[in-house]
């Protein structure tokens, strides 16, 4: 073991999020950011927010953005600009947020689930084809833990059968797929600034970014009512707008989301160069990508011993997610599930997602590392 990989305790939890750190690390530019919005007097769909579309959707690479209340509202929000609803199939990922299938849902459509690529955790390519009837009127690959799902093939079988690709990039803003980052190659791209997201507001927030005006302008008249101009409804909508305060934080954070996302990779590093030798199952990525680490999940025997282990050595784990879509009891009855998910299903019992996030010191890393590494020896038979 070399020194990187044996280093000292530090004081207090290690927590697996913490946005508290994130807005620390950038309390000058946020504060200054939430007062401009007080003083200014305008606190919903102003010219922060307006800024913030223009420069959200072109750091993705794309002409529109769209500025909602949630990733959850962007995703049903995309659909409902797509005009799938009742009737119509959508096919998606069980090992996901829950969210991804409750927009499916909130649209009135049917979520098809399918497995997932051992290696990646996104959706299996190979599975799609299969899934695919004639109500199926698009696909929805979530680039989960901020992997980029394997968008090529996807697209491709989308184009050959005339369906739409709504991206969930929940969990992945920044990463890039073959020189493009993700929510620019499928028809619409959905973002979360969820506090806890590599682009994270101080409250909820969420954007549809896309290349097509029209979609664009549909989802504009449906998250607001169906206004085209005030108080009069061309179509009929709902309220999910992105309000000025979330937009002036986003804003100042944008600038720091290329620096944030290489923190979490240069913390995976520290990870992979030190766990690979004790029967650990670290994340690969795929050839090609930028991957940006939302999380850093590994495959552990005996997760919950192991959780419990760095629990009581002030270490804080989450699992991503411990039931998978189709099994949880609101949904199993409600979803097509056309073949088996033994991926998704060996994948729910052996994750677990280890502290990150940028301000994550080398030396709490170190710790992360040194308490899994006791768990996987302690656990090693002897001979
Ligand atoms: C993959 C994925 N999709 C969608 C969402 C929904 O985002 P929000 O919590 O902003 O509604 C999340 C966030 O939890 C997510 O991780």
């Amino acid at each position: 073991m070399d020194r990187l990989c044996s280093g000292s305790e530090g004081a207090g939890m290690i927590l697996c999020a913490n946005p508290r750190a994130q807005y620390l690390a950038q309390q000058a530019e946020i504060d200054a950011a939430i007062a401009r919005v007080l003083n200014n007097g305008r606190y919903i769909l102003g010219e922060e927010e307006q800024a913030f579309e223009e420069e959200f959707s072109a750091y993705v690479g794309v002409p529109y953005g769209v500025g909602v209340g949630s990733g959850t509202d962007a995703l049903y929000l995309a659909l409902a600009a797509c005009q799938i609803g009742e009737g119509d199939e959508v096919i998606t990922v069980s090992h996901t947020a829950v969210a991804t299938v409750a927009a499916i849902e909130l649209a009135g459509a049917t979520p098809v689930l399918i497995d997932i690529e051992r290696d990646f955790f996104t959706l299996d390519p190979n599975k799609l084809e299969a899934a695919i009837t004639s109500r199926t009127k698009a696909i929805i690959p979530v680039h989960i833990y901020g992997q980029p799902a394997d968008l090529d093939p996807i697209l491709d079988i989308a184009t050959r059968h005339n369906l739409r690709v709504i991206e969930d990039c929940a969990q992945a803003h920044g990463a890039i797929y073959k020189g493009t980052r993700v929510g620019a190659r499928g028809d619409i791209g959905c973002f979360s600034f969820y506090p806890t997201k590599n682009l994270g507001a101080i409250g909820d927030g969420g954007m549809i970014v896309t290349k097509d005006a029209a979609l664009a302008e549909r989802a504009r008249l449906l998250r607001e009512y169906g206004w085209a101009e005030r108080y009069v409804s061309h179509i009929p909508g709902g309220n999910s707008r992105l309000d000025e305060l979330q937009a002036a934080i986003l804003r100042a954070k944008l600038r720091t989301l290329d620096d944030s996302n290489q923190k979490r990779i240069g913390i995976a590093q520290q990870y992979n160069e030190c766990l690979s030798d004790n029967g650990l199952i670290l994340p690969r990525m795929r050839e090609d990508t930028t991957h940006v680490f939302h999380l850093y999940v590994v495959r552990v025997p005996e997760r919950h011993m192991a959780q419990e282990y760095l629990q009581s050595r002030d270490v804080n784990t989450l699992v991503h997610y411990p039931v998978p879509v189709h099994l949880q009891p609101a949904y199993h009855h409600r979803l097509r599930v056309p073949a088996q998910m033994r991926e998704t299903e060996s994948a729910a019992q052996e994750i677990l997602s280890l502290p990150m996030y940028p301000e994550l010191s080398q030396e709490n890393t170190q710790q992360v590392i040194d308490n899994l590494r006791s768990f996987m020896l302690a656990r090693q038979p002897v001979n």
